[in-house]
C-alpha cells in the first residue's frame, strides 16, 4: 500500500525529509527563475493572449493570430484569457480533482494500477523505473478521446466534473488548432484536418507541500511529446519554462489557461513552432492542483504519418525532419527512456 498512498502519503505521515528516490542532482535544481532577459532590464514573462473578439472581429482574430505566431515561435508558450470556458467550469474541475487525491487511499486504490492500457490510472510516479528520480507528486491519467472510458469508469468524486471539462477543453482546442493553422499561412482547417485534436488525455496532478523542496522537483524538466497541450494551473505556482537558457516562472492568472507546443507540431511545423522544455518545481506551500491535456497524444499509436507540411516547404525551407507514423515515434519515444530530452532529434 505504500506506493499506492502515493506522495500524498508520504506527507500525511508526517516525514520532515525527502525521501533519496525523491533527490535531484545541483544542476536539475538550479534556480534562476523571474531574471530579466536580454539584459536591458526588461522583466521577461510568459505573453498572455487575450481571445476576446476571436470569432466575431476578422480585425481583432488578425492581430491574435500575429500574438499567437510570434509566442508559439519564440516562447513554445502562451496564457489565454477570455477562452470560452466559464471560469466557474476551470474551478470545479480544480476542485474535483482535489477531492479525488483526497479521498481515502482504500478508495483511490480502485484506480491503481501498472496496467498502461487502461483508459483512467491513478499512480504516483508511472515511469518510475525508467526516470531517474520520481517526482513529487501523484498523478490520475484518464484517456478522454477518441474512446472515452464510460462514466461509471470515472472516480465518482471527479466524474461529472471530468466529463464537463472534457467537452469544454475539446471545443476550445478546434479554436486554438485554428488559430495555429492560420499562424503558419494554412487554411483554419488544416491542423484539425491532420487529427491533431483527434485524441485527449487529461493529466490531474497533485502536488503535496513539500518539506525540502529545494532538494526535488514535481515534474522534471522536459517538452510534451503531444501536438499541444493545455495546462490548468491554481493559484500557486511552481510550472516554469525554459526561455533563452533562463528558468521564467509561468505565473498563475485567475480563469487563464496555459498553451504550449509539444514536440509533434514543432515536426509538422517544420521548426516554425517550438516544443520548449519546461519543469515544475516543489513548493513548501500546497498542495498544488494541476490538470494537463495532452490533444494528439502518443498513447494510442496508430500508423498515420506525419511529417513537415508540405505548404510550408521550399527551396530555401527544405524538411528538417523525415515522414514518421506515430508508431514509430511512439516506440522509440518509450525506448529512450525518460531523459527529458526530446525525441525529436532522432527523426531529422
Ligand atoms: C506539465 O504538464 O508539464 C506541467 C503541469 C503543471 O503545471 O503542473
Ligand atoms: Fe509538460
Amino acid at each position: 500500500d505504500e506506493t499506492k498512498a502515493g506522495v500524498k502519503g508520504l506527507v500525511d505521515a508526517g516525514i520532515k525529509h525527502v525521501p533519496r528516490m525523491f533527490n535531484r542532482p545541483p544542476y536539475e535544481l538550479e534556480k534562476n527563475s523571474s531574471v530579466s532577459v536580454g539584459g536591458n532590464g526588461i522583466h521577461a514573462s510568459v505573453p498572455v493572449i487575450d481571445l476576446e473578439g476571436t470569432k466575431e472581429d476578422p480585425g481583432a482574430r488578425r492581430e491574435i493570430v500575429e500574438k499567437v505566431r510570434n509566442a508559439s515561435e519564440s516562447w513554445g508558450f502562451f496564457q489565454v484569457v477570455n477562452h470560452g470556458i466559464p471560469v466557474s467550469v476551470l474551478e470545479d474541475m480544480k476542485d474535483g480533482v482535489v477531492s479525488f487525491f483526497e479521498q481515502d487511499l482504500e478508495f483511490k486504490k480502485k484506480f491503481y494500477t501498472r496496467d498502461s492500457t487502461k483508459k483512467v490510472i491513478y499512480s504516483s510516479n508511472f515511469h518510475l523505473y525508467s526516470s531517474p528520480a520520481a517526482d513529487w507528486k501523484d498523478t490520475l491519467f484518464c484517456c478522454m478521446a477518441p474512446d472515452p472510458p464510460l462514466p461509471e469508469e470515472l472516480p465518482e468524486v471527479s466524474r461529472d466534473v471530468i466529463m464537463e471539462y472534457t467537452k469544454h477543453v475539446r471545443q476550445f482546442c478546434c479554436l486554438l488548432f485554428e488559430l495555429l493553422s492560420e499562424a503558419l499561412g494554412l487554411q483554419p482547417d488544416h491542423l484539425r484536418d491532420m487529427d491533431c485534436a483527434e485524441s485527449l488525455i487529461i493529466l490531474s496532478h497533485y502536488y503535496p507541500a513539500c518539506p525540502q523542496p529545494e532538494l526535488t522537483l514535481g515534474i522534471t524538466k522536459h517538452s510534451d511529446s503531444d501536438f499541444l497541450t493545455v495546462i490548468l494551473q491554481d493559484h500557486i505556482s511552481g510550472l516554469q519554462v525554459l526561455h533563452q537558457n533562463q528558468w521564467v516562472d509561468i505565473t498563475p492568472i485567475p480563469g487563464a489557461l496555459v498553451v504550449n507546443i509539444g514536440d509533434l507540431l514543432q515536426l509538422i511545423s517544420n521548426d516554425v513552432f517550438k516544443s520548449v522544455e519546461h519543469r515544475v518545481v516543489s513548493r513548501s506551500v500546497g498542495p498544488r492542483a494541476s490538470v494537463a491535456c495532452f490533444l494528439g497524444t502518443v498513447h494510442q499509436p496508430n500508423t498515420r504519418t506525419y511529417g513537415p507540411i508540405k505548404q510550408l516547404l521550399s527551396e530555401k525551407s527544405p524538411p528538417k525532419y523525415r515522414e514518421v507514423t506515430i508508431r514509430e515515434y511512439v516506440s522509440y519515444f518509450n525506448s529512450k527512456g525518460l531523459d527529458g530530452k526530446s525525441a525529436l532529434p532522432h527523426f531529422k
